[in-house]
């Protein structure tokens, strides 16, 4: 009974088809390919306040953490600020294979947007939260070259901004230890990078369109973008990793990237970021987390090294990915021509595949590259 109903519904698909104009044009998905499609959605998603940032959506933090992530006051030269290398007309990036501060860094800057739905931060995890891996570059010689007491001493002595702390924090800086400051301003930046949402997409209105059964809705979406979609939860696997609504499953993997630096030596990719979590002062275990219950830091009790970290990065969101290229940690990729490629065309031996053989060479026709790139397009 159950297959009867179901062939008679595509017959009717079929006849549907063939009695509207666009017969030829349209491309039909089946349970399992549209049961994929809508997992990437709905789009903006409900966002709720970081408990571990008592400052995360008070409007007065946002406003003040946009001044700070603009001013070059965080900078030891006063040279560089975080738009330095996250540009807010280049997606919150700097569109530079590596990215560079005060020196080069050996990684490409991720591009800043829907931070709150991550779970790490970091090509390789380093911070389990948004505040720490904002005082992140703050520390690091490469980017902005500070100290806890440069930063601390310099906000004392500067009359607007610490006004604007007080305003916040409830009391002066001069009450505040060095430390404290640092962290604070940590927040600050964080309720205001919080605030970084992607917009709606065309694959966003084909999702809903689809959802709803609006075929001429539907039909709006290019035919190549939708032939692309088709690989990307089909014979492509990306879903697997590129996981719902933000598009990444937020967690480490190895796509067969090169891990040797271009400065020398071996990016330790996912192996590194938890050696970082291990040493920070700054993670959802410590002191500065103010969640009294601490129940996020439960994920980074848990994580352990192991072999298999080596050579893992962050499964990157493509939301927006036409713009935030280069591509991949170290840049080493420049188009999404030359990503679609890189999978179609993977170097199996190569990979960490810990049994789990989720990557194959796709080994892609010209035409299904292009379709792939058609896609990736309306992200
Ligand atoms: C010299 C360039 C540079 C500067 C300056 C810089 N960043 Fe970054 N940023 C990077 C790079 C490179 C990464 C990737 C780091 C990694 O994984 O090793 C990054 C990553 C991040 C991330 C992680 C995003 C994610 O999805 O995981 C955040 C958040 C961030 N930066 C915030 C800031 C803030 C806030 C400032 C200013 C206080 C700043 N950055 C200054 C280059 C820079
Ligand atoms: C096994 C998990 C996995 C699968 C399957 C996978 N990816 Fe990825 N993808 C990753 C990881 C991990 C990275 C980052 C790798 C790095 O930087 O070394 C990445 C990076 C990317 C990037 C670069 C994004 C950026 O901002 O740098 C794009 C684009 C991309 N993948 C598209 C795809 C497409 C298209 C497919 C299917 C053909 C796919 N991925 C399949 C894990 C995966």
């Amino acid at each position: 009974m159950h297959h009867f109903v179901k062939g008679m519904f595509a017959s009717l698909g079929i006849i549907f088809a063939a009695a509207s104009s666009l017969a030829s044009n349209q491309n039909t998905f089946s349970e399992d390919e549209r049961a994929a499609i809508l997992s990437h959605g709905p789009w903006p998603p409900k966002l709720t306040p970081d408990p571990s940032n008592r400052v995360s959506g008070n409007q007065t933090a946002i406003a003040f953490g946009r001044e700070l992530f603009r001013s070059r006051f965080l900078s030891a030269s006063r040279r560089h600020s975080c738009i330095t290398c996250h540009n807010p007309n280049r997606a919150y990036a700097d569109g530079l294979a590596l990215s560079s501060g005060v020196s080069k860094v050996d990684r490409n800057t991720i591009s800043l947007a829907n931070l709150r739905l991550n779970r790490w931060f970091g090509w390789d995890g380093g911070s389990d939260n948004l505040w720490a891996q904002s005082i992140r570059p703050i520390l690091d010689p490469r980017e902005l070259n500070g100290s806890a007491t440069m930063v601390a001493k310099r906000l004392r002595n500067d009359i607007p901004f610490s006004r604007g702390y007080k305003a916040i924090f409830n009391a002066l800086p001069t009450n505040h230890t060095d430390e404290d400051i640092l962290v604070n301003l940590g927040k600050a930046l964080a309720a205001y990078q919080e605030t970084i949402v992607t917009p709606r997409t065309p694959f966003d209105q084909f999702r809903e369109a689809l959802a709803n059964n609006d075929n001429q809705k539907a039909n709006l979406y290019p035919l190549a973008a939708q032939r692309g979609l088709k690989i990307f939860v089909g014979k492509g696997k990306c879903g697997l990793c590129h996981q719902g609504a933000n598009f990444t499953n937020g967690e480490f993997d190895d796509a067969g990237v090169r891990y040797f630096k271009p400065s020398g030596g071996i990016d330790k990719g996912r192996f590194g970021g938890i050696q970082k979590l291990e040493k920070s002062p700054y993670t959802l275990l410590g002191r500065y987390n103010d969640n009294p219950s601490k129940v996020p830091g439960v994920a980074t009790r848990h994580v352990a090294r192991s072999h298999q970290n080596w050579g893992q990065f962050r499964v990157p969101s493509l939301r927006n990915v036409s713009q935030t290229g280069p591509y991949m940690h170290d840049g080493s990729l420049t188009t999404l021509r030359d990503v679609v490629m890189h999978y179609s065309s993977l170097n199996e031996e190569r990979l960490h595949l810990d049994g789990r053989g989720l990557l194959r060479s796709l080994n892609l026709s010209h035409q299904e590259i292009n379709d792939l790139i058609a896609f990736l397009e309306t992200l």
